[in-house]
């Protein structure tokens, strides 16, 4: 028997969902049940929402450092945890060991680096243009914080939301993606063990439409953090919008990396093979276009199709496994689907790859081979959209200009990444490729948690996770001005 998990409402795990169940299938192998959780609806989600503002009451009070100290404990958890967590993050998402392990090591960075914001949480001491009279500004939390996360990192996108909101002061009901929400039902279970209040932290299982769409609508909740699709977040926007929520979205990509004719070729080789096919290039920060000058691309390509084509897929809890499966049958069949545009587009040529693996180990799970097109222009559908797979379009550029030109086609503008040894093309590229994040001489994908995470155009609304500037979605500044004169001072007019 499937082990069956809850959701968590107001510090009370309930198995039970008022639209029946779901169940979680390993990726790997499509017969394999990880769990089976609670399918919810509107009526899990008010619970959850008034646990989570009864619980905000007393958690707002808790000095930060106190709650920092919490989240200190959960990162100690995480640590002990860490084989385990990863293993069962392998089995209902897929990526190889190495991958969940990384995953589970950047819910921990951001542990400790949020734990740290607690005794900091910077404000501003500025002097007023009156005498015997100060001025600050302070953070304060927002309130009850919704929480709608996605399957391709299940432990470090859930934390990147949930310890800076708690931190801070507010209270969390999340919605893990419903491919992956066994991982988020551990991290529940250690914030619990850790000695977060009952109630500050809720999970509820469910559908966007079930549980999501509620959770935006609901008047108690004051912020929404999505990270999701394009077409998901706009709707999001839309009801945050009419509803005046604080809304932070991380949507889309379509990441180019680079490679100009004086780049050190084996390192730009081995960037993108793990650009593109890293987590089976299921990453917002994948590298799905590769940009290579003309002077270098023939042999760059000859060298990136042999490696490619030696990668091994398989089951990620396979040691020897190198790329794992895709995360469901509607993923891979969304894949395929633009493999076979690819196909049909003017002039664009499959190199390698193109075809679902069934035989064998492949079998029972959605394996698909690495994916690589040459020949591919700006004129054509897999130079624009995004496909969320281990496929990766290659385009031909003359110069530095026209390379900057093609990496900025994109109605997205999450990550890049250049490879130079020309100091003064890599300062060129920093500041004129338009992207939340741009790496020099590294792959598109391996964010820090201790700098910004997010893009500009149609990647993001201008949030930022990540860093102390994620800070500035879950709190309100508060402008405080002490008068000490004993007298009514009028600021703008009685200056003199
Ligand atoms: C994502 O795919 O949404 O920078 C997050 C990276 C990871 C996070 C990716 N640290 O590739």
């Amino acid at each position: 028997m499937a082990k069956r998990y809850g959701n968590l409402i107001g510090g009370k795990w309930i198995t039970q969902g008022s639209k029946g169940t779901l169940e979680n299938r390993n990726p790997a192998n499509d017969r394999e049940i990880v769990g089976i959780f609670p399918q919810s609806g509107i009526k899990e989600v008010n619970a959850a929402v008034s646990a989570a503002k009864k619980a905000f009451e007393k958690w707002r009070l808790v000095p930060a450092p106190k709650r920092g100290e919490i989240i200190k404990r959960a990162g100690d958890l995480m640590v002990k945890y860490k084989e385990e967590l990863a293993k069962l993050e392998t089995r209902e998402m897929g990526k190889i060991l190495d991958e969940t392990r990384g995953d589970v090591q950047e819910g921990i960075d951001t542990a400790y680096y949020m734990a740290g914001e607690g005794r900091r949480m910077f404000g501003d001491t500025v002097p007023c243009e009156l005498p015997n009279k100060t001025g600050f500004s302070i953070r304060q939390p927002v309130g009850v914080c919704g929480m709608i996360t996605p399957w391709n990192f299940p432990m470090a996108i859930p934390t990147w939301k949930a310890f800076p909101a708690l931190v801070c002061g507010n209270t969390v009901v999340i919605k893990p993606a419903t491919d992956t929400p066994a991982t988020v039902v551990r991290l529940g279970e250690i914030l619990e063990e850790a000695g977060l209040p009952p109630g500050c932290f809720n999970i509820i299982c469910g559908s966007g439409s079930g549980v999501g769409a509620p959770l935006c609508e609901h008047p108690d909740v004051r912020a929404i953090s999505f990270t999701g699709s394009t077409n998901v977040g706009a709707q999001i926007a839309e009801v945050c919008g009419r509803l005046n929520k604080k809304v932070s979205l991380e949507m889309g990509g379509k990441n180019a990396q680079i490679v100009m004719d004086d780049a050190d070729l084996d390192l730009a080789l081995q960037g993108a093979l793990w650009g593109a096919f890293g987590t089976s290039g299921q990453r917002c920060t994948a590298t799905s276009r590769l940009i290579l000058h003309k002077k270098i691309a023939k042999k760059f390509i000859a060298m990136l199709v042999k490696e490619a084509s030696k990668l091994r897929v398989g089951n990620g809890l396979d040691a020897k496994t190198q790329m794992g499966p895709i995360v469901n049958e509607s993923a891979m069949k969304g894949i395929l689907e633009y493999i076979r545009i690819g196909k049909e587009e003017d002039k664009a040529t499959l190199a390698l790859g193109g075809k679902q693996l069934k035989r064998g180990n492949h079998a029972k799970g959605w394996f698909l081979e690495p994916t690589i097109f040459t020949g591919v222009t700006h004129k054509m559908r897999i130079f624009w959209e995004e496909i969320f797979g281990p496929v990766l379009s290659v385009i031909e550029v003359k110069s530095f200009d026209e390379a900057i030109e093609r990496i900025n086609q994109s109605h997205f503008g999450l990550s890049s990444s250049i490879y130079t040894r020309d100091v003064n093309r890599a300062f060129a590229a920093i500041r004129d490729i338009e992207a939340g994040i741009t790496y020099i001489n590294g792959p598109t994908i391996g964010a820090e948690i201790q700098l910004p995470f997010g893009g500009v155009k149609g990647t993001g609304n201008g949030h930022r996770e990540s860093s102390h500037t994620v800070l500035d979605m879950f709190t309100e500044w508060k402008s405080v001005y002490v008068d000490f004169s004993g007298q009514l001072q009028r600021a703008q007019i009685d200056t003199e």
